[in-house]
């Protein structure tokens, strides 16, 4: 039995659904350039559970956060905008509501009909969203029957309706949460050993806690990206012009003890592709050892050698978290290691021998730009809740689900 009610004991909670109003928390934070959604990932990740409700005859309120509005209701900021992309996502009509309690809510209820759905507004247009505020929490509450959280990548922040409206009303996971907690849970939980974690990126500084953690768990740590130019300056390589956090050379002698301690191999490149600028396909490109770093030389990816190094390594592991590209993945052709490991993770998923679960970012754009995002066991939609799932800490979100 899962530590978490989902919707397969609604049933038995609750018994006929027909007419039973859900109050479902998805994330419509959704990306937009000029008034259009430019990716609905979040909202296809949804819609198993929407529709599900749905089919059962409940009417589904969609509670949703958008932005960062502070509290105050703005026409930039109102979840209006995403009605056209979540009807054309779930084939349905969907009805937009302005308010998310109150009359308003309560007399739109009751124009819907069972299997009906609507959006409610912009959460966040309400101060108490943020605060966790539980009079906001009950009267949201107030016009619904049950709970269904179904936005993982909104359960690191412990608000109304992430967090409060759980203990207010009857709770479960939605689909979506369900898979992510499972595969996070396959990932990290109870991995099947050997276990790599790739963590890339531009910073240490925005992953320290996440090093710290995955030391204690991992078998074998690859560091890529502008984060494996600060572990190769603590270690005393001259990366020159190179992103760089040269302050924290102490903290990555003490993950490097860590892991030591530990029994994690930290992998880092010994071979790397520099160029003296950044730009596509420079005319200064060339591949080094990591002691030949000139000093106008910046380095932009791992060179091939590390690479096929570092995909022998996932050849012998069972379980891989990936967090981050390798290189500067946008611009041709410092690609080039990061679509090498995502193709060798996505063939070995493909054979049965690796678990693959990436997410968290730049990454999932990393693994799309390598054509095998599709091949993963799992992709997470979220980005702060992935790391801070990776750094080990509870999600208020999760925590209020328990049973
Ligand atoms: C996200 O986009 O990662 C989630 O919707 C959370 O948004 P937030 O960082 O504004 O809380």
């Amino acid at each position: 039995m899962s530590s978490f009610r989902n919707l397969d004991d609604l049933g038995d909670d609750l018994g006929d659904l027909t007419g039973k109003v859900a109050l479902v928390r998805v994330d419509l934070n959704l990306p937009m350039q000029d008034g259009a959604v430019t990716d609905d990932t979040r909202v296809r990740a949804a819609m198993p559970t929407i529709l599900e409700l749905a089919d059962k005859g409940a009417k589904v309120l969609l509670l949703a956060h958008f932005g960062r509005p502070k509290g105050a209701r703005n026409s930039e900021q109102s979840l209006s905008m995403v009605v056209g992309a979540v009807q054309d996502v779930l084939g349905r009509e969907v009805m937009f509501v302005p308010e998310v309690a109150g009359e308003i809510v309560a007399q739109a209820v009751g124009i819907l009909g069972p299997g009906d759905i609507a959006i409610l507004e912009n959460t966040r247009f309400w101060p108490g969203e943020e605060k966790n505020d539980p009079e906001l929490a009950r009267a949201i509450a107030a016009n619904g029957d049950f709970y269904v959280n179904d936005a993982f990548s909104a359960a690191h922040r412990a608000h109304a309706t992430t967090e409060g409206l759980a203990h207010l009303l009857p709770a479960y996971a939605g689909r979506s949460m369900q898979a992510e907690l499972e595969a996070l849970d396959k990932a990290l939980g109870k991995p099947e050993r050997p276990v790599a974690a790739v963590v890339g990126g531009a910073k240490v500084s925005s992953k320290l806690d996440v090093l710290k953690h995955l030391v204690s768990l991992v078998d074998h740590l690859i560091i890529g990206g502008g984060m494996a130019n600060t572990f190769l300056a603590a270690r005393g390589v001259d990366v020159g012009k190179s992103l760089c956090e040269y302050d924290l050379a102490a903290t990555v002698e003490q993950i490097l003890d860590a892991a030591d301690k530990a029994g994690c191999t930290v992998h880092l490149p010994y071979d790397v592709v520099v160029a003296k600028e950044f730009a596509a396909n420079p005319a200064s490109l060339r591949i080094c050892n990591v002691h030949e770093v000139a000093a106008d030389e910046m380095i932009l990816d791992v060179g091939p050698q590390a690479t096929e190094a570092l995909a022998d390594v996932l050849k012998t592991c069972r379980t891989l978290v990936w967090n981050g590209p390798m290189g500067a993945f946008e611009t041709e052709p410092f690609d080039t290691a990061t679509v090498a490991l995502a193709r060798t993770a996505a063939a070995l998923t493909r054979e049965g021998s690796l678990v693959s679960v990436a997410g968290g970012g730049d990454t999932v754009a990393a693994l799309n730009h390598a054509g095998v995002a599709g091949d993963f066991s799992y992709i997470s939609t979220a980005g702060g809740a992935f790391l801070e799932w990776m750094e080990g800490r509870e999600l208020p979100g999760v925590v209020a689900l328990q049973r």
